[in-house]
Parts: C-alpha cells; structure tokens; sequence
C-alpha cells in the first residue's frame, strides 16, 4: 500500500467498564501499557509525526484492545504490546497495514 500520509492519529481505547458482564472494555485488558508502548517504539524510530492519544471507548469493545489509525482508516484489534513494533515497522515505517491484526468485521465493510 502506497499513498499513506505522514501525520498520523494512533487512537488507542483505555475505556475501562466497572461490569465486565455486560461487555468486555479495552482498559481491562491492558490497553493502557499500549499508549506507552508505541511512544516509545516511535521514539526509538524517531517518528515524530504520529500523534498517541489515549481514548474512550471506540465501539469495538468485542475486538479489545482496540487501535484506530487516523486517517488511514484501520482498525486494530487484539493488539498486544508484543504487536507494537511490528505495527510501527510495518504500518508507519514500510507503509503497509498489518493485516493480521485488522478488526475484519469493520474493514470488510470500508
Ligand atoms: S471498550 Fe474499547 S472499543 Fe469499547
């Protein structure tokens, strides 16, 4: 994939849900390491164009932890700290989308 712009919005959600029963929330499942995570896999690279902002929730609360790219319209889910270097290797520095992480019920429907 080519064509994808520089400044970029990682938007991870950190929602946090007191009743897990009702639906699963990203923050539960360690969503927040991931904000520090792929910080500092950017400042490894010195990537200073991607923007990190911790979010609420981002209806995708089955696919947890849940990462949007803005405005390349991916959605991440499942993501892990293991899965950070390789999003930013591939995603940001080769410009291609991970594809095994995509959350299939939405990007099928983009
Ligand atoms: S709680 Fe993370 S997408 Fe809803």
């Amino acid at each position: 994939m080519t064509g994808l712009p520089n400044e970029r919005i990682i938007y991870i959600c950190c929602n946090e849900r007191d009743d897990e029963q009702l639906k699963p929330s990203c923050g539960k499942k360690g969503s927040k390491a991931l904000v520090e995570c792929f910080q500092t896999a950017l400042d490894e690279r010195e990537i200073h164009d991607i923007e990190v902002v911790e979010n609420k929730c981002l209806g995708a609360c089955q696919n947890g932890p849940t990462v949007f790219i803005y405005p390349d319209n991916i959605w991440y889910g499942h993501v892990t700290p293991d899965d950070v270097q390789e999003i930013v290797t591939e995603h940001f520095a080769k410009n291609r989308p991970l594809k095994r992480l995509f959350i299939q019920s939405i990007m099928n429907k983009l």
